[in-house]
């Protein structure tokens, strides 16, 4: 029997709603499979944690996930009872950059029964490359001076090093894909660091000589991806351009509810992390309109992930039935709750 250890963080708002519920479908693909389990610690982390305990999580977290397989995150923020700077950097930032989960990868594809925004949809399918450790989201900054001299300063960095394994993570993906590349650059001669991300892709291209490959401005890539999202297979981006575009990617799809997102560490020395694209939705906390896909659809990548590539192809294949069905929570038109959701993707999974 393989044990695999899975930290779970339900973290704040929606957060706390969907991922104890996504956990019973996990458990029920366990049941399912025969040979694997899944043993949860689960961590209280959030913004009530901190109110508590003034951090938002104990000095040997970091190295109590370090001991898992696999970290399940909800989302992070409450803005009411803690700033976000605080809990974010004390939790989900921290996560990230402490155990080196580099890559964000985040697929966003049309779905048969969701209702697009878009008036051609049209089977769209890519996946972001977002660059998850530095870039615009650099620690380097900060506010100084008050009154009418106050300054805020961020210093966006890119490394080599960042920059070019980001870039050949999307190369390797498109070779898997459909060969095509798309860089998110800016270098119009404003932003100072987007010619050398421009130069890196085009270095690291030399060695994928059979993969298509372009550079948009990020501009008329998020209008691009509005008029003709069918024309793009991976896209690479640095860590803020990727952060927007993957809304963007989410909102196409029909819903910020459904878009999951997993936190790649590469160097096998800690967990990956998966999480998806929408945040803690305080506006419908409680309500239970919350969608579960979003999280499932992430619990799909990190099944992937641990080598369980069949029972996240169940659920996967569980997941587009149950939206093709009609039951669907009110961010895609439906009247089901959460928990009906995922009760009917139990149901579901038990047949197959
Ligand atoms: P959000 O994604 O939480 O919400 C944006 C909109 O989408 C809201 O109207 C919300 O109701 C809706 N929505 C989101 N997820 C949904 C779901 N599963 N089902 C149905 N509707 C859903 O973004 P926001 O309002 O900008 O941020 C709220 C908080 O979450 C902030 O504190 C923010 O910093 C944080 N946040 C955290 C993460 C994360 O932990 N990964 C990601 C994004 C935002
Ligand atoms: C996301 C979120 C985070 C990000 C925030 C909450 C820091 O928006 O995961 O998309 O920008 O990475
Ligand atoms: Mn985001």
């Amino acid at each position: 029997m393989k044990k695999l250890k899975i930290s779970v963080i339900p973290g704040d708002g929606i957060g706390k709603e969907v991922v104890p519920e996504t956990l019973r479908v996990l458990d029920t693909l366990a049941d399912l499979h025969g040979g694997v389990t899944f043993q949860y610690e689960n961590h209280p982390w959030s913004c009530e944690y901190y109110l508590e305990h003034s951090v938002m999580m104990p000095d040997d977290g970091m190295a109590r996930l370090h001991q898992t397989d696999a970290i399940y995150l909800g989302a992070v923020g409450n803005p009411k009872l803690v700033p976000d700077h605080v809990s974010l950097w004390g939790l989900l930032i921290k996560i990230r950059r402490e155990c080196e989960q580099v890559i964000n990868i985040r697929p966003a594809q049309y779905i048969e029964g969701v209702k697009s925004p878009l008036a051609e949809p049209n089977h769209f399918d890519f996946v972001v490359v977002r660059e998850n450790s530095e870039g615009e989201y650099s620690e380097v900054g900060g506010r100084i001076h008050s009154g009418d001299d106050e300054i805020a300063i961020q210093n966006a960095i890119f490394t080599r090093k960042a920059t070019e394994r980001t870039i050949r993570y999307a190369f390797d993906l498109a070779q898997k894909r459909r060969g095509r590349v798309t860089s998110a650059t800016k270098s119009n001669g404003i932003v100072h660091s987007m010619p050398f991300w421009d130069q890196v892709f085009h270095e690291v291209g030399h060695d994928w000589p059979t993969i298509e490959t372009e550079t948009n401005h990020i501009d008329a890539l998020a209008a691009f991806l509005v008029s003709k999202p069918q024309h793009f297979d991976v896209i690479v981006a640095s860590n803020l351009f990727g952060d927007i575009l993957t809304d963007l990617g989410a909102s196409i799809m029909g819903s910020i509810g459904i878009a999951p997102a997993a936190n790649i560490n590469l160097n096998g020395k800690y967990p990956s992390m998966f999480e998806p694209v929408h945040g803690s939705a305080p506006d419908i906390i409680g309500t239970g309109t919350a969608n579960p896909i979003g999280q499932l659809w992430t619990a799909q990548m990190m099944l992937d992930h641990l080598g369980l590539e069949e029972l996240g192809q169940l659920l996967l294949r569980a997941i587009k039935e149950t939206i093709g069905e009609g039951i669907k929570t009110r961010d895609l038109g439906g009247t089901a709750n959460t928990k009906e959701v995922v009760d009917h993707i139990i149901e579901k999974l038990r047949l197959y």
